[in-house]
This record gives structure tokens, C-alpha cells and sequence, in this order.
């Protein structure tokens, strides 16, 4: 048990999928996973430990934004020994040549967030995926006849921006923004983990077009199955 996370020692996978919406995380697991089993409805952030091609995987709501997902994943590192952490989640595009329902594997996270500025102490780290799963993911993807994106997002904490700021994200090549990368990648380095952000665009920051529901399902259903191959290591 941890503040957040009511779950008995060993009730959690080494490989954890993360979405943001704690019903999103109860969704994949009675959809995807064999044999789910809920450890966690602490403030109703459903947690289920189940399999997936008969290799144990966990599925954990994060809430949204840094500071919530901050929570979670430290508790899933510091007392559950979690190993692989996958976030699965929804991004905003800000290049022109990113179409709506995109796959994006995120190799870096850059962030908006003071939570790194105090963290390092003015230094600036640069929040970096795992290269394994970056790869599984991408061969996962690959296998499925996927042509996903692969590089940089931004991590926002704000998700009404008066300021545009994607416009200078944009001119840097990032290619979406999102709200919980740049922390997940921050401390799977701080514990030794690894982790992954996988993001479907679901809304053209610049273009002003979204996915319908029915659109977010099918590539929502792309990205699970990339998602849990890659935390299992069964990309190919
Ligand atoms: N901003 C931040 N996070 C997001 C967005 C966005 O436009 N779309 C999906 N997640």
C-alpha cells in the first residue's frame, strides 16, 4: 500500500501502461487484458493487473497533468518496482505535415513546467525516452502496418494557452503537445526505469481540426496494442 495506490506487495506488474483517464485504464483493461484483476479505486484512479499474450502487464490512470502523474508513477517506481512505464495518451498537433489520428512515439519531452526548474535547481535537464522501447514500439507499430511519427513533444502544464506557446514549440520541430511526458521521463531516469510516451493526435493545434469519438476509438485501439506489445517485449 502507498499514500495513492492501495495495491498488496507484488499485485502490480513490472510493465505498466499509463493513461491518462483512470476509466480509459479500466476500458484496456477489461478490452486487452486476460484475467484482470483491480488493485487500486483510490480516488476512483483504477488500477488492474491482468496479461497480455500471457505475459503479466498493469494498467494505471495517471490524472491529468505533471503533478498528478507525479504522484503515480513515483509511487509505482519507489514501492512497487515497476520497470517499464508506458504512458498512452492523446496530443495535440502543432506541424502541418502531422495529420489528425497520427501515432506519435516520443522521444524527448521538452516542458513549460516549473517542476524540473526547481528539481534541478535552474539546471536544465533533458527528459529523454527509453531507446529499448522507443524501438519496441516503433517495430510494434511497424508490425501492424503503422507508419508512426517519432521525435520530440512539449509537456504543458497549461491546457487553455492565451499565449500560443505551441507556435515556438512548433518552430523547434516539436511535433505535439501533451501534459505528462516530460515528468515520466524525468523520473524513470531518476529511478533507473525505463519509459515511453505513445500519442495519437487527437486535435490539430494548428490547423483547428479534431477527431471524432469514432476516430479516437479505432487509433486508440492501434495504440493499445503497440503499447502493450512494447511493454511486454513482444514487438515482433
Ligand atoms: N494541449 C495539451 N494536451 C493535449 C492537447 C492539447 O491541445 N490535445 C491532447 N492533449
Amino acid at each position: 500500500m502507498s499514500t495513492h495506490i492501495a495495491a498488496q506487495p507484488g499485485a502490480i506488474a513490472e510493465a505498466v501502461l499509463l493513461p491518462g483517464d483512470p476509466l480509459r485504464a479500466r476500458f484496456i483493461a477489461e478490452k486487452f487484458l486476460q484475467n484482470p484483476v483491480c488493485y487500486n479505486e483510490v480516488r476512483g484512479m483504477y488500477g488492474y493487473t491482468g496479461s497480455w499474450k500471457g505475459k503479466r502487464v498493469s494498467v494505471q490512470g495517471t490524472g491529468m497533468g505533471q503533478p498528478s502523474l507525479s504522484i503515480y508513477v513515483n509511487e509505482l517506481f519507489r514501492f512497487y518496482d515497476v520497470k517499464r512505464a508506458i504512458r498512452v495518451g492523446t496530443t495535440g498537433a502543432v506541424q502541418e505535415s502531422t495529420r489528425l489520428r497520427d501515432i506519435i512515439i516520443a522521444m524527448s519531452a521538452s516542458t513549460d513546467s516549473a517542476i524540473n526548474t526547481h528539481r534541478f535547481g535552474g539546471r536544465h535537464f533533458a527528459p529523454t525516452a527509453s531507446f529499448a522501447l522507443v524501438q519496441a514500439a516503433w517495430e510494434a507499430a511497424r508490425a501492424r502496418g503503422i507508419e508512426p511519427l517519432v521525435g520530440p513533444v512539449a509537456s504543458s502544464d497549461i491546457f487553455y494557452d492565451d499565449a500560443e506557446s505551441w507556435k515556438l514549440w512548433a518552430e523547434y520541430g516539436i511535433l505535439g503537445i501533451e501534459m505528462e511526458a516530460a515528468e515520466l521521463y524525468t523520473l524513470a531516469a531518476r529511478f533507473g526505469r525505463e519509459a515511453l510516451a505513445i500519442l495519437t493526435v487527437s486535435d490539430h493545434i494548428a490547423q483547428g481540426t479534431a477527431t471524432t469519438a469514432e476516430e479516437r476509438q479505432t487509433t486508440f485501439t492501434a495504440m493499445m496494442e503497440i503499447a502493450l506489445d512494447a511493454a511486454v517485449g513482444e514487438a515482433k
